[in-house]
């Protein structure tokens, strides 16, 4: 169990570490092209740790040079069949995407990973990679980890999304960028499109209309260099905190704001937040400066298509509904309960510890604004790396209250605690 003793404000300026989204890709482009690629700036956690063992196993080398790696490989057609099985640890992105990179070469691999990332969908890749023809069979039906990929001849055919998930839509462009003809896949809501602003700086050719993505086949990757900006998504923390705690004014240095991430922004701002935000380089993603002050809130219903925009900011913003003045409504955010942990009910639950009224729903919450904190409980963080960090701001704003465990926040920002202490007045 750990506490943190009550602060009331903060002010300065922070960076956050770089975007494991980004990260992720990074190594798995690197490794898909042939030759030498630089990745600088990568975030170094749990989970992109498993990115990067996996691709080890396959043959990819990976040098440590200043500030990141030099990623060495022959390509992902001469990509060889791990010795041992692939443990993709917590991460849902390593275990959708490279089994979606895996699928079509036609060698065998089994994929697993912790207790959390077992209980996840996996049906959601292995069924639109099956239509396209792999042989692919996972636990309780082909539902969940561990999950064999079998030697097949796949095809390319048209795939429509049945799930709002960057992790799926990846996975089959990824194996559709090998197959022999053109994969088209068809979103029903746009999700995070790192993959194919990636891709393309890779030199891989994507034909992108609204939202039905074509993937040419036999598609060569050219070795790049990337630099990773910092993680929105970790920057969505000081951003709450701000809100959170009266006279903040916090400036978040060099993070990503690629458009299909930030939505967080918009909401806030609609709900009344004070936070600008200045561009400065776009190379392959935008990346700028984000300056956030505590502002009053508002409240009201958000559902539609910026969920899946807002996905991993949502419990954050459940918790910003304690303090809005009127109750704060989040709807259509059913993937919640198929995270690292069933975030719906895990935000729900630590409502309730503090004291909160709020109604559950099978698609999101509704909370309302928080009267009187009930000091007796103990929050949970649900081995969740974003259920322990929002903990940590619970506990920081009301004083002292018991957390089960923050062991997790290493999946997405080891030294979290450190960056925040150092903004505290
Ligand atoms: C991610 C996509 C999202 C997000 C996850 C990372 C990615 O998951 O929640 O943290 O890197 O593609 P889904 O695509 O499954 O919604």
């Amino acid at each position: 169990m750990v506490t943190f003793e009550k602060i009331k404000k903060l002010k300065g300026e922070v960076e956050v570490p770089a975007d494991k989204s980004i990260t992720h890709r990074s190594f798995i482009l690197s490794a898909m092209a042939n030759g030498e690629s630089i990745v600088k700036n990568p975030l170094i956690s749990r989970d992109t740790k498993a990115t990067v063992n996996a691709l080890k196993a396959c043959g990819v080398q990976f040098e440590k040079i200043e500030d990141g790696f030099k990623v060495i490989s022959k390509g992902y057609e001469n990509f060889h069949e791990p010795l041992d099985i692939i443990n993709c640890e917590n991460s849902g992105t390593t275990a959708r995407l490279l089994t979606g990179l895996f699928s079509p070469m036609k060698k065998y691999f089994v994929l697993t990973g912790d207790n959390s990332l077992k209980k996840r969908p996996m049906g959601r890749v292995i069924e639109p990679l099956s239509k396209m023809g792999a042989s692919i069979y996972g636990r309780k039906g082909n539902k969940n980890l561990p999950l064999t990929i079998l030697p097949s001849k796949m095809h390319a055919t048209k795939i429509e999304s049945t799930v709002k998930s960057a992790q799926v839509k990846s996975a089959v462009i990824l194996a559709g960028l090998q197959l022999d003809e053109e994969t088209i896949y068809v979103e029903r809501v746009k999700t995070r499109n790192h993959t194919e602003v990636m891709l393309k700086y890779f030199g891989v050719n994507l034909d992108i209309f609204h939202n039905e993505i074509k993937v040419p086949g036999r598609q060569i990757l050219k070795p790049s260099f990337i630099e990773v900006p910092g993680d929105f998504s970790s920057s969505a923390f000081f951003i709450g905190a701000a809100l959170m705690f009266e006279n903040s004014e916090i400036l978040i240095k060099n993070v990503g704001l690629n458009p299909t991430r930030t939505g967080f922004i918009k909401v806030l701002k609609d709900l009344g937040a004070d936070i600008s935000i200045s561009i400065h380089n776009n190379t392959f993603e935008i990346k700028g400066d984000i300056f956030v002050r505590h502002s009053n809130l508002k409240g009201g219903r958000i559902d539609g298509e910026i969920i899946p925009n807002i996905i991993d900011e949502i419990p954050l913003l459940g918790i910003l509904g304690l303090f809005c003045e009127n109750p704060l409504e989040i709807r259509g955010a059913e993937e919640l309960r198929v995270k690292e942990s069933d975030r719906i009910s895990s935000i729900v639950h630590n409502l309730h510890v503090l004291g909160a009224k709020v109604d559950e729903y099978e698609d999101g919450f509704k909370v309302y604004p928080l009267d009187k904190v009930n000091r007796n409980g103990m929050l949970k963080s649900f081995d969740d790396h974003r259920i322990a960090m929002i903990n940590i701001l619970l506990a920081k704003k009301f004083g002292n209250f018991l957390i089960d465990s923050i062991e997790s926040i290493d999946v997405s920002f080891p030294d979290f605690i450190e960056r925040f202490e150092l903004l505290e007045v």
